[in-house]
């Protein structure tokens, strides 16, 4: 049976890969945000996963604001990374596994959620970051890639409570595929920040610290805020904790917490890493 392995979860600042290509990982801006990282690969060494279901939000790569999916799964053989715009290298592709996604995809129908497949996409740097990141210097990835979309971009957004109550559904999904495979679940983004308006900089560390003290045993209790209470809470980037909130949902009901790193600011936003394990 397959197995979920373990959480990892990550902010994905574009400036990030800036950095890794600069080899700047010791430099004094950037050594506390990825002095959180050697724990993440001994860790990846330990659990080997060999697919990982990873949930992030599309910048405008994918979809503009023309056309929004709310949750939108990826049933691709492959995935190219794309640059939206940051200059960043283009990281190597990804390996899909087309069989699990429709697997996953056929659980959420069932459980009425109303999602759009994806036959094509394109990954950005809400998830080439966060695998540069967990596996550096591979010439290709080892994990295949599930990836699911949350519109964190065009309002109105889901609702916290419906992202987590999404994972879950994606946790039955996994539970009930026959296959052997090794599954780490991975959200991306957050936390705290805001790019754009009257409060551009905003970060929030009494906000983030209640979503990581919760995330692993109290996952219900990030549910509770409307999306405008978390704009206000988490800044409007900050929203980007709902992909955490689905990919806690898909570990399982129960987890603990194994690994935190937190640290800002990294660009404009309080960066955190995290690692759960099924308890
Ligand atoms: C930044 C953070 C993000 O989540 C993002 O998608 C782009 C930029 C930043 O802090 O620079
Ligand atoms: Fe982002």
């Amino acid at each position: 049976m397959a197995q979920v392995v373990g959480a990892y979860f990550t902010s994905h600042v574009p400036a990030i890969g800036g950095a890794i290509q600069r080899g700047d990982q010791e430099a004094g801006y950037w050594k506390p945000f990825f002095d959180g990282f050697p724990a993440v690969h001994e860790w990846l060494a330990e659990m080997r996963p060999d697919v990982a279901v990873c949930f992030s939000n599309d910048h405008g790569l994918n979809f503009f604001l023309d056309k929004m999916p709310t949750f939108a799964v990826g049933a691709a053989p492959e995935y190219q990374n794309a640059d939206e715009g940051w200059g960043l290298p283009l990281y190597k592709p990804f390996a899909g596994h087309p069989e699990l996604s429709w697997h996953i995809i056929e659980g959420l129908v069932e459980d009425e959620f109303d999602i759009t497949t994806c036959q094509q996409m394109l990954v950005d740097h809400a998830l080439s970051i966060p695998f540069e990141l967990a596996w550096p210097d591979t010439d290709s990835w080892p994990v295949k890639l599930v990836p699911i979309g949350i519109n964190t971009v065009q309002h109105p957004l889901p609702s916290a409570k419906r992202c987590l109550a999404l994972g879950r559904s994606v946790h039955r999904a996994l539970a009930s595929w026959p296959g052997d495979e090794r599954i780490v679940v991975i959200g991306t983004g957050g936390l705290s920040h805001q790019l754009d308006g009257a409060r551009a900089g905003f970060m929030n560390p009494d906000y983030d610290r209640f979503c990581l003290d919760a995330l692993a045993s109290d996952p219900d209790a990030l549910t509770r805020d409307s999306i405008p209470e978390m704009v206000r809470k988490a800044g409007t980037q900050g929203v980007e904790v709902l992909n955490w909130i689905a990919a806690r949902g898909a570990l399982g009901p129960g987890a603990r917490e194994v690994h935190r790193n937190y640290h800002l600011p990294i660009s404009n936003t309080a960066a955190a890493t995290v690692l759960l394990e099924p308890a």
